[in-house]
């Protein structure tokens, strides 16, 4: 009898001992393989609840004890992109919504209604009709970029450095600054300012709509709709913010390539795949689920900077009048992405796109398209040492590396 239970416990045990490893292999499996097919890599984990805009790596040093623990980056705020947008002003709503509910499933190639193009919601009040059709050749890059009325250093950094025409002269750039209006008297000055500036580079484009974080979903729409109506046969468009550090050379001639037949219906960008939505009522990033009911949002690419065929100007534009606006700007171009059945395109290699800050080297810089979180000063210092640097970049670098390890080894061989 003692004997036989204590058969049967071992035997019992054994099988157990089997059965956990087994769920410890699947498990692991699950982990690892799954995410090839879901297109999600394994450490991220389960969907990570959107921040806004950024995970900084460099900051976000992961910690153990903290709550976001795991194999798992934290996200941090994106603290500079309206440096005037309230936390304490987010709440749900306030946004004005066109009707529709943002039904991502429902999955319908939007057909190519051609002919006429309203000019949006909003007035200008600054607008550049001509800038596209008075160049020759036809634009191949229109970049926008959303800044606000103060940022004047941003702007005039920018048109020094990665928005210079002249940085592809043998193709068509174009450079737009998107803004909204300032309220108040400090508007009235900003306004005054921005009016000259505007007469002065002829490169800004504002609409009549209030200049905030919120409405940072109705800029781009501007932005879109300028393509759409002035600028119609543009090959590529960027968007991005006035933080950051972009390599337009390395974009248009690695990347876009001029000598290649323009693609139609390409999106790129820091893909971010699997996120869901905040439903934290005390976070920036709150979506209430009456906005949006679904828990995941369709792939996006984060705002920071992304980059699409000209003729998906017009089609995002036309999708969004039927898709209710969400003020998460990267989210919103993601949903109606996802309603004309186009699927982000990941980039051909993780570090083109980084909507964090890459520490700078000229190797790195010459082989990335985007870099976040720049002063105006950083820019052109960094601007400026990538351009005497850019063409030897990696092979100075590996230089300097084997003339230290040579001096290293010498030392060690004289002790
Ligand atoms: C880790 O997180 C805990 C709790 O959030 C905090 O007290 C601690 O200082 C953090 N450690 C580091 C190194 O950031
Ligand atoms: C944010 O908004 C609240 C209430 O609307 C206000 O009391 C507070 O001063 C604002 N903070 C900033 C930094 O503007
Ligand atoms: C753009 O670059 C050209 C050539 O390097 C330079 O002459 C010009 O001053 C630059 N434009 C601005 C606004 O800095
Ligand atoms: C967005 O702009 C519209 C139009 O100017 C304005 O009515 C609305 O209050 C703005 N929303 C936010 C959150 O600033």
């Amino acid at each position: 009898m003692q004997w036989k239970r204590r058969h049967c416990c071992t035997h019992a045990a054994k099988r157990f001992h089997l059965l956990s490893l087994l769920g410890v292999l699947v498990f692991l499996l699950h982990q690892v393989r799954l995410p090839r097919f879901t297109g999600m890599p394994w450490w991220r984990g389960s969907p990570v609840v959107y921040g806004g805009g950024a995970y900084h790596t460099t900051k976000a040093k992961w910690n153990a004890s903290s709550q976001h623990s795991g194999w798992r980056f934290v996200f941090v705020p994106r603290p500079n992109i309206q440096a005037d947008g309230n936390a304490s002003s987010h709440e749900k709503g306030g946004v004005p919504s066109p009707p529709g509910e943002p039904r991502v499933e429902n999955r319908r190639p939007a057909g190519e209604p051609s002919g006429p193009i309203a000019p949006g919601h909003f007035p200008y009040v600054i607008n550049e009709p001509e800038k596209c059709a008075e160049g020759e050749p036809l634009p191949f890059l229109v970049l926008l970029i959303a800044t606000e009325a103060r940022q004047v250093e941003a702007r005039n950094a920018i048109r020094q450095t990665w928005g210079n025409e002249s940085v592809a002269p043998a193709v068509g750039l174009v450079r737009l600054f998107l803004l909204g209006r300032t309220d108040g008297e400090l508007g009235l000055a900003q306004q005054r300012m921005l009016e000259a500036e505007s007469r002065r580079h002829r490169d800004i484009i504002q609409q009549d709509f209030t200049d905030s974080y919120k409405n940072l979903t109705i800029k781009t729409l501007m932005g879109m709709n300028w393509v759409a109506v002035f600028c119609p046969r543009a090959s590529y468009v960027m968007k991005t913010d006035s933080d950051m550090f972009v390599n337009t050379e390395y974009l248009i001639y690695k990347l876009l390539r001029p000598e290649a037949t323009p693609k139609s219906d390409y999106f790129t960008g820091n893909n971010m795949r699997g996120f869901a939505p905040n439903r934290n009522r005390n976070s920036k990033w709150y979506m209430p689920p009456e906005l949006y009911p679904s828990d995941k949002y369709p792939t996006f690419c984060s705002g920071t900077g992304y980059v699409f065929s000209g003729d998906l100007a017009r089609k995002i534009y036309l999708a969004s009048l039927s898709v209710r606006r969400l003020h998460l700007e990267d989210v919103y171009v993601g949903i109606c992405l996802a309603r004309l059945g186009v699927e982000p395109t990941p980039p051909s290699n993780a570090f083109l796109f980084n909507h964090w800050r890459v520490s700078y080297s000229s190797c790195k810089y010459s082989h990335l398209i985007t870099s976040h979180g720049f002063h105006p000063n950083e820019l052109l210092k960094y601007w400026h040492h990538l351009q005497s640097n850019k063409h030897d970049a990696c092979i100075n670098a590996l230089k300097t590396r084997a003339g230290r390890m040579h001096r290293v080894a010498r030392g060690k061989a004289a002790r």
